[in-house]
């Protein structure tokens, strides 16, 4: 695993150009490679503002978007269409306009097609396992305030799953209380891991998951590497918190 990266950007605005010219050169790469990119998208504002980013980018017609395979590393529990779904938030940001096939979009069941959120992460489980061709060529993570990603948060029972790789979460700290996430088990089949973070509320966050010995338990954040590349794409507010190096 090769030590995490920083690179640090003006702005939110830039940050996530940046992170959408890089996206689309590793969806490429990938694609050169294996006959289907697999990407692990995240929700929050930072998730759309790159997929609004990529959709304004004329590169973006270098991707062969049908063979694209498009997954949430996790989704808040809530029926197909809510405002406050990570997917909804996303197609909302012109994530359909990319010209991906709607069948590789594979979107976590809600309340309204699943018994309940553990039927629904079984049931994306077994996608992953059907069609995730064993792993993740990029996995995007919106960090929050208090360290998590996904929806894997400090000090939630949902971290120390090890024999599945989509659990249930209840009682998320972050509104909606419940929602979908893919494990640490997971995410451990990541090429490229790549955390996005914006604001110097994450400032903190952002310095303790970098420091020695960071314990995912207490900052989820220090828990996901990538075998090919860790990178922490931030904005100037965001690296506040890090000694310059
Ligand atoms: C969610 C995401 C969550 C998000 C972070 C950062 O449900 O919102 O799963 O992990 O990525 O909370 O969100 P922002 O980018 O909005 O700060």
């Amino acid at each position: 695993t090769a030590e995490p990266q920083v690179l640090v950007h003006a702005d939110k605005q830039a940050l996530a150009d940046a992170a959408a010219a890089r996206l689309v050169a590793a969806l490429q790469e990938a694609q050169s490679r294996s006959p289907e990119a697999q990407v692990a998208l995240t929700g929050g504002s930072m998730g759309s503002a790159i997929i609004a980013s990529v959709v304004r980018l004329p590169e973006r017609t270098a991707v062969d978007w049908q063979r694209v395979r498009v997954w949430w590393g996790d989704e808040r529990y809530l029926p197909a269409g809510d405002p406050d779904r990570n997917d909804t938030q996303n197609d909302e940001a012109g994530l359909l306009e990319l010209g991906l096939d709607p069948a590789k979009v594979h979107r976590v069941a809600g309340p309204d097609t699943s018994g309940s959120a553990e039927e629904s992460a079984e049931a994306y489980a077994r996608s992953i396992r059907e069609h995730g061709q064993g792993g993740w060529d990029v996995v995007l993570f919106g960090v929050g305030p208090d360290g998590h990603v996904a929806s894997l948060f400090p000090h939630h029972p949902a971290q120390r799953v090890t024999d599945a790789i989509a659990v249930a979460v209840h009682d998320s700290p972050k509104p909606p209380p419940d929602r979908v996430s893919l494990t640490f088990e997971c995410f451990e089949r990541s090429r490229q891991v790549w955390f996005l973070v914006s604001g110097a509320d994450k400032a903190e966050a952002v310095a303790a998951a970098q420091a020695p010995g960071a314990d995912r338990w207490e900052v989820p954040a220090a828990g996901p590497r990538g075998s090919e590349a860790t990178l922490w794409l931030l904005d100037e507010p965001a690296a506040s918190g890090l000694g310059d190096e």
